[in-house]
């Protein structure tokens, strides 16, 4: 007997191995849907297009790796749990990793019954997060009624620099030589790598904010750190949570920044050592927090490494003054 799970197990899998494939980054990765995938996260995409459904109250977190996740779950959460109850929130935030409170959807994928248990059983408002496309995004979370998505985009080279150590700190035992900067340069420039091309998953939210303000907000890693505080007030008022005069006065502003900066997750406990699990997944949690500035990239970057990122941006990005 075949269990219904496994059916859709064995469905998947078999979609899956008619995908286009390229071999990258020590793996296969897959084509589908215009996009690279691990394998590892490809048959959680499909359950979520299959089985995730969008609430109204639901606020959707989406980048592309590497962009600033960690960072948009933490503030989101300090926003959206200011006034719920200021002990337990402050609580999970200090004792868990934002990985954690905030669970991506294409991960969390069990599918026993055919949905996505885990987040149906989550409270309203929930607050989740997915690198997945806007080309590929469940119809439910588009809807009239759907939710509110957030995007985070960050300049493309910081993004690769930061994927490459990433990569290597996840996924090379101290025994074998690292994934070379100049072979994942090569496939990240082709738009080989998790969820890429990213320069096209940046245009697709980035488009998607021009024709669905209310619904789609584009944030930048780069602006977020320049002036924080303005940026964590645009992100209350269109959760539709904006801070009220008293607690700007008081100084609530301040502290979610404070409490979310690089600096001070970086150093809690609970992101010094460890693994954050998933699914099957696993990352060391101090690997989300390296370095977090804006122009990583040019310390570890040629200049002709950089020209050719930077080229890659003007020709797929249009040239407005507000481009991604
Ligand atoms: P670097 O590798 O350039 O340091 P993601 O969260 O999408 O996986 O992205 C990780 C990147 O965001 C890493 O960039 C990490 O250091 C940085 N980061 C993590 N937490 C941050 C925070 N609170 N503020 C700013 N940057 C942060």
């Amino acid at each position: 007997e075949v269990r219904g799970d496994e059916k859709i197990e064995q469905k998947y899998a078999h979609t899956i191995s008619t995908l286009p494939k390229k071999k990258s980054w020590g793996q296969e990765l897959h084509r589908y849907q215009g996009f690279w995938y691990f394998p590892v996260a490809l048959d959680g995409v499909m359950s979520v297009q299959h089985n995730f459904k969008a609430r109204p109250t639901d606020i959707l977190l989406v980048s592309s790796p590497k962009s600033g996740t960690t960072w948009l779950k933490a503030l989101t959460f300090a926003i959206v749990n200011r006034n719920v109850d200021d002990h337990t929130s402050n609580q999970v935030m200090h004792s868990s990793n934002p990985h954690e409170y905030v669970p991506h959807i294409e991960v969390v994928h069990l599918y026993t019954n055919n949905t996505i248990t885990g987040l149906d059983a989550m409270p309203s408002p929930r607050i989740l997060a997915t690198h997945i496309p806007y080309s590929s995004l469940p119809k439910s979370t588009k809807d009239e009624s759907g939710c509110r998505i957030v995007y985070i985009s960050r300049d493309i080279k910081d993004v690769f620099v930061s994927d490459w150590h990433f990569f290597n700190n996840n996924n090379q035992p101290d025994s074998k030589e690292p994934f070379s900067l100049e072979e994942a340069f090569e496939s990240y420039c082709d738009g080989v790598s998790a969820y890429g091309p990213i320069w096209d998953h940046q245009l697709e939210y980035w488009k998607a904010s021009i024709e669905r303000p209310q619904d789609v907000m584009f944030l930048r890693y780069e602006e977020m750190m320049e002036d924080p505080v303005n940026s964590v007030k645009r992100l209350a008022e269109f959760v539709a949570q904006p801070f009220s005069v008293e607690e700007e006065e008081g100084g609530v502003v301040e502290e979610i920044v404070k409490v979310c900066s690089f600096e001070y997750l970086k150093n809690l406990e609970v992101n010094k050592e460890g693994e954050f699990r998933c699914s099957n997944m696993k990352f060391k949690k101090q690997s989300f927090f390296r370095r977090g500035v804006v122009g990583d990239s040019r310390r570890c970057l040629t200049p002709e490494m950089i020209e050719r990122l930077d080229k890659i941006a003007e020709m797929t990005m249009p040239s407005s003054g507000s481009n991604p």
